[in-house]
């Protein structure tokens, strides 16, 4: 017996943060038998940040909620309102949610007081710390959630532990799937010539609320930075350049240290498959690194998301120490021999699309 029986084949699917544009239309373009309202919540509102990935992934009619920046309480709000009126509007079978941004958190809500299923990809990701606004936002998704589509075992685990009611699938991580569907075109891709890097570089990724809202921490990570043996390119989160103003930390970047606007997600892949290695504090980035073999040095003191890849030594935590993240710039060891893939083998959003497709009658 189905578990769940949709009743319409008309899916929404919500965005609004930038990882989320390319996982959702990798989705949609598995999703070709139905009905899609694609929903963008506006959090993500410069044009690198979320223009370019609309125009570059040529999504189909996309309703914008144009949310923008707040706390993340009016943010939330705002995503509830505008996504409650789309569903009541459009009154889908099924909501999809990404991730764990407040657009996933607010969607979830929306659609769990109109008791619309949610789907919810990337569940039972934690990092077992509530001080972390995305792991609110994952564990509120995963209990408001029907379908419960995890990158790794691991995560199908800790739904378990947790109880959540919802129905848990192992499909793999759809970041995996984003990167096998565009790697073709993101080779053409001239990033290297377009911003002028010749020799060897690093590419750092640094944004999360624990490293550059503390003047302090972000202050040290920029001041290591510049003890890299090569230049360091860092394509800078508008939230970390905001920081980096407000608090006057612009002295601490060198010459060797080369802060450039976001870009986009073919640049990003090109920046990672050519570089040395990365620096991150970001989830995707990480596993894109690992994707493309690359040692990755992480800004966290513990990743338990994405713990398989400390594991296997692709990962490096360094936290926000300047002695240990200088001694890993200066020797890093180089990628291992993967023996296993944790996260699946890049098929992810087709078992997603099948398994919502068995439960539409
Ligand atoms: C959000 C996600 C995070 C994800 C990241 C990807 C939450 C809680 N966090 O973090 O999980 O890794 O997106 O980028 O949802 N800003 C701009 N222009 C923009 C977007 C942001 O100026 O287009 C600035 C604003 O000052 C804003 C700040 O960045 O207040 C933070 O943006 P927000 O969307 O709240 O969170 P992110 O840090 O981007």
């Amino acid at each position: 017996m189905k578990e769940h029986i949709l009743l319409t084949s008309k899916i929404a699917i919500v965005m609004g943060a930038r990882p989320q544009y390319m996982k959702a239309i990798t989705l949609i373009n598995k999703l070709l038998n139905y009905e899609i309202i694609v929903i963008d919540t506006g959090q993500h509102y410069d044009y690198n940040m979320s223009t370019t990935f609309l125009k570059q992934f040529k999504f189909p009619n996309v309703i914008n909620l144009k949310v923008g920046s707040a706390s993340h309480g009016v943010q939330t709000a705002k995503i509830i309102e505008g996504v409650e009126k789309v569903l009541l509007n459009e009154k889908p079978c099924l909501t999809i949610v990404i991730g764990d941004t407040n657009t996933t958190m607010g969607a979830s809500i929306a659609s769990s007081k109109l008791n619309i299923p949610i789907a919810h990809i990337e569940a039972g990701c934690r990092s077992y710390d509530r001080s972390i606004p995305e792991e609110v936002n994952r564990v509120v998704a995963d209990t408001l959630s029907s379908f419960l589509f995890t990158a790794s075992e691991e995560h199908v685990r800790n739904l378990i532990l947790e109880h959540q009611f919802g129905k848990k699938y192992w499909v793999g991580d759809v970041l995996f799937d984003v990167l096998l569907m565009h790697f073709p075109r993101i080779v053409k891709e001239k990033t290297l010539d377009k911003l002028d890097i010749c020799g060897p570089y690093y590419i750092a990724t640094v944004h999360r609320n624990w490293n550059v809202d503390n003047p302090i921490t972000f202050k040290t990570i920029l001041k290591a930075l510049n003890k890299s043996p090569y230049e360091v390119i860092f394509p800078i989160h508008p939230r970390s350049e905001k920081m980096l103003r407000e608090n006057r930390l612009e002295k601490y970047i060198g010459s060797d240290l080369r802060l450039i606007e976001p870009v986009s997600y073919y640049d990003m892949i090109n920046l990672i498959r050519k570089s040395e290695g990365v620096i991150t504090d970001s989830g995707g980035v990480q596993r894109e690194a690992f994707y493309l073999s690359k040692p990755c040095i992480v800004l966290k003191e513990s990743t338990p998301e994405w713990k398989e890849l400390v594991e296997c030594e692709a990962t490096h935590l360094v936290g926000a120490d300047y002695n240990r993240i200088i001694q890993l710039l200066n020797n890093l060891p180089s990628f291992p021999r993967i023996k296993y893939y944790p996260y699946g083998k890049g098929n992810a959003s087709a078992k997603i699309a099948k398994i919502i497709g068995d439960c539409i009658v």
